[in-house]
């Protein structure tokens, strides 16, 4: 029977290489540091660092202790993802290695294992930005990092196991269901067929259906059908099921494994998408899977948070994991949640040579065979994102994943006007708004086909619009109206089936792009992942049921915009009207603002009058804000805020000591009102005491009147203390458990 473990402990590190490094069967604790995955080969500051730091080769190792019981067995090592180019030796052998930094590999050490004892692993990492790997070759806005960033684990099977198993839901609308199972073994050694395949629906672990077949082959299709009272998976209620595989030869059972999956039928149609029948705008941003300090190397539970945070805290129903595959726990968080995800092959602008684009073509593969059973996928990007037309490659990549993929439309993101159409939708980068223009084109402008089709926006505003979340009024507020206009746009034209913006957070860059620093201030969130204003022009698209949004994008002075005052005053709600007083005096009631974002299911409304000029006293705000009538929100502006709280507040109450965990833990200064102070800079001293440690460094200071950090466990169970400490506040305490 198959035997999963997870072998993300106790490895050991060391920042550079040596040839001797794997002929070594002892570790040179002089050299190598106890670390735990996913780790980053180097921690680099928050911004102006070198932009090649984490360009360079380094090694790891760990013991691998393996019993006599596996004696028959076959053993893999599966690697999630190791940036970029990874060797790996056993006991001083070479055994395999990989290339790309986004896409699992798995290495058979079978051969070289010696039983009862320990043998010595050791990965050699090249993190350098080789140029016959995408998305090396030329430049690209984003950095790579480095180091085996993604989990490790090790897998014993019999000689004989499931190899995959991809999960189709054919006409998936009618009444009665049917699933489609694609299953394929490995025969790592002789075995007389034939061989039973069990397969059970199950859902929440209770059983649905079952069926046996026996197979002569290692490819097999299996049918269930007949399926009642199934629910379909969608973006409001995504019920998942699970299908348990069973291998057996004889009365001897081989292998067991669990996929899950969801009945759902996506389809991008000239008129927009449709999600089981019923048709969808798409609201979506673009995430980088990149943090501060660590980059890439964050576990299982911030990547959950990442996809909470699109789909919960900013209301979208679509992300595209630009530019590259994600991690599962990403992913699997996407299909508990409802996230709808375009997900693509590594790539930026550069298309290389002939080894680069078979690689390429690996990448497609290795992508697709991944993740083809979450629901949540719905589109394959199969072009290196803006690149130049090339129909030979683009032929084969396209043909490829309809090969591994015939129920998955394909898109390719381009700038291009007029482009090679090769793929199902013509997915396109549109940065036409300026602001005082257009939002979108029309499609056909952009396909220059004389007639529709599939069409979906994957970037808008990013570069055309910087924006820091501390930049002055004016700026924080028309990065926000940008994001607004261009939403509009999408939502009034039935022949796009959607917007995903440029981007959900900001990210570290390399020195080609970005403000100068190394960040790219892109995001509609910064790094930390909190909010800036255009944050909320998505909030506020939630139904008010869910969260009611309230959020002026003011700060609510006199003076911080140009010639004074905050008119016009933006308010970013989903309320049905809102009720505006200043400094006590009655100014009116206001609605949203259907002339100009007809498209909008929740307009901004506009306030474009407020008596008072540069000289006259400032006074307090205050607005309520209605929703059939009732009143559902209060937001209370001072004239004159003062620093009032320090407010500390963790992601997470409990943690888990098995492996790394992480929560993140939010800083804010706020006034008297409970508004954030968002010139701020006081610097806080940050100390983490018990079971966990600080990612980053102990002294900060606030950005924009507010920070966060993560901290991480140490593989302790017990509490974290966690303080942070100022000047002007009293110094705030909170506890986190580890179990
Ligand atoms: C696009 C690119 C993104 C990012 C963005 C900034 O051209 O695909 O990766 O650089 O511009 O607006």
């Amino acid at each position: 029977m198959r035997i999963v473990q997870s072998i993300n402990n106790e490895w050991f590190y060391t920042p550079n290489f040596a040839e001797e490094y794997i002929q070594q069967n002892t570790l040179d604790r002089n050299v190598f540091q106890p670390i735990r995955l996913p780790h980053t080969n180097i921690e680099l500051p928050y911004n102006y660092f070198d932009d090649a730091a984490f360009q360079f080769v380094s090694c790891y190792k760990k013991e691998l202790y393996i019993p006599k019981e596996y004696e028959d067995k076959i053993i893999y090592l599966d690697f999630e993802g190791v940036m970029t180019y990874g060797k790996v030796y056993l006991n001083g052998e070479f055994i395999g290695e990989h290339k790309g930094g986004y896409t699992p590999f798995s290495v058979n050490i079978t051969e070289k294992v010696i039983l009862e004892q320990k043998n010595m692993l050791t990965v050699v990492v090249d993190s350098t930005e080789r140029e016959e790997i995408p998305p090396f070759g030329g430049v690209i806005d984003y950095l790579t990092f480095g180091g085996i960033y993604r989990e490790v684990s090790m897998r014993v099977v019999e000689k004989v196991f499931i190899h995959d198993v991809f999960i189709k839901t054919p006409q998936v609308l009618e009444d009665k269901k049917t699933i489609q199972l694609e299953v394929s073994l490995t025969k790592e050694g002789y075995q007389q067929e034939p061989f039973t395949l069990i397969s059970i629906l199950k859902q929440e672990g209770k059983e649905i259906q079952q069926k046996t077949q026996t197979i002569q082959d290692t490819c097999i299709t299996m049918i269930m059908d007949q399926l009642e009272n199934i629910s379909l998976w969608d973006i409001e209620n995504p019920v998942l099921y699970e299908i348990e595989l069973q291998l057996y030869h004889g009365d001897q059972k081989l292998d067991q494994v669990t996929q899950k999956f969801g009945f759902r039928e996506a389809v991008f149609k000239t008129d927009g998408f449709y999600l089981n029948g019923r048709k969808v705008k798409l609201i979506g941003l673009n995430r980088h899977q990149a943090y501060p300090y660590v980059g890439y190397a964050m576990p299982k539970r911030a990547q959950q948070k990442d996809a909470d945070i699109l789909k919960k805290e900013l209301g979208l129903n679509m992300v595209r994991t630009s530019h590259y595959p994600q991690s599962r726990h990403f992913l699997d968080r996407c299909d508990e949640i409802g996230l709808l995800v375009f997900e693509e092959i590594p790539g930026w602008q550069h298309i290389g040579g002939e080894e680069w684009q078979k690689q390429v073509l690996q990448d497609v593969e290795k992508m697709i065979t991944r993740d083809r059973n979450h629901p949540s996928i719905v589109i394959w990007g199969v072009r290196i994102n803006e690149s130049m037309d090339h129909h030979e490659l683009y032929s084969q990549t396209n043909a490829l994943a309809r090969k591994l993929d015939p129920t998955r439309q394909t898109g390719g993101v381009r700038y291009l006007q007029k482009s090679d159409f090769l793929e199902d939708v013509y997915t396109m980068n549109d940065f036409a708004h300026k602001g005082d223009n257009i939002g979108l084109r029309d499609q056909k402008e952009v396909t220059g086909l004389d007639h529709y089709v599939p069409y979906m926006v994957t970037e808008y505003n990013g570069h055309m619009y910087p924006t820091k979340k501390f930049d002055q009024e004016e700026r924080v507020m028309e990065h926000a109206l940008r994001h607004a206009r261009v939403q509009n746009a999408s939502h009034v034209d039935d022949h796009i089936a959607g917007a995903i913006g440029w981007c959900a957070f900001d990210y570290n860059t390399h020195s080609d792009f970005g403000s100068g620093d190394k960040i790219c201030y892109h995001g509609v969130m910064d790094m930390y992942r909190l909010p800036k204003f255009a944050s909320y022009v998505y909030q506020s698209q939630k139904s008010p049921e869910q969260e009611v949004i309230l959020e002026p994008a003011t700060y609510w002075s006199r003076g911080d915009r140009s010639i004074g005052g905050v008119i016009p005053l933006v308010i970013l709600t989903n309320c049905d009207s809102i009720d505006f007083y200043y400094g006590g005096q009655y100014q009116g009631r206001y609605y949203p603002n259907k002339e100009d974002f007809p498209g909008l299911p929740h307009p901004p409304v506009i306030i474009d009058k407020l008596d008072g000029h540069w000289g006259s006293r400032w006074e307090e705000a205050n607005f309520i804000g209605y929703v059939q009538d009732q009143e559902v929100i209060r937001k209370e502006y001072s004239h004159n805020p003062i620093p009032t709280e320090l407010q500390v507040t963790a992601d997470d109450s409990i943690l888990c000591a098995r492996e790394m965990d992480v929560t993140r833990v939010v800083v804010k200064a706020l006034d008297q009102c409970g508004n954030p102070m968002v010139f701020m800079t006081d610097p806080i001293s940050i100390t983490v005491e018990g079971a966990g440690q600080l990612i980053g460094p102990h002294y900060r200071s606030l950005i924009g009147g507010s920070i966060a950090f993560w901290v991480q466990t140490t593989g302790d169970k017990g509490n974290i203390q966690i303080q942070v400490a100022s000047e002007r506040f009293a110094t705030q305490e909170i506890t986190v458990k580890v179990e």
